[in-house]
């Protein structure tokens, strides 16, 4: 299991999710924020903090955030945009720091209507 962040995050990025994970495994895209599968240990302290309900088990998410699974996997192992490699597992997004990128899907989505 692992936890995912859905587009409901999108042109959002309240951050208080990044300050709450304990092994720092939630990195910052230019839209969005992605949690590294592999790294995240499944504590679910990001979850409650999220003032839209962005972040979900990955079992539990509703039908329509299913493909956010992926988005978040692919955020890591795909070549993204304007890069050489994949990110892969950095262990960790401080010493990474904002990615100014996005999968392309999410780089695609319409403006989130719940954002100023
Ligand atoms: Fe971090 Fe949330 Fe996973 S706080 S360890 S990304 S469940
Ligand atoms: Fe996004 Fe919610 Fe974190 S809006 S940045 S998932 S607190």
């Amino acid at each position: 299991m692992t936890y995912v962040i859905t587009s409901s995050c999108v042109d959002i990025k309240d951050m208080s999710c990044i300050e709450e994970c304990p092994v720092d495994c939630i990195y910052e895209g230019d839209r969005k924020l992605y949690i590294q599968p592999k790294e995240c240990i499944d504590c679910g302290a990001c979850e409650p903090v999220c003032p839209v309900d962005a972040i979900y088990p990955d079992r539990t998410l509703p039908s329509e955030s299913v493909v956010d699974k992926d988005e978040n996997k692919a955020f890591f192992y795909d070549v993204l945009p304007g890069r050489d490699e994949p990110l892969g597992a950095p262990g960790g997004s401080m010493k990474v720091g904002p990615l100014d990128v996005d999968t392309p899907r999410t780089a695609e989505l319409p403006p989130n209507p719940e954002a100023d």
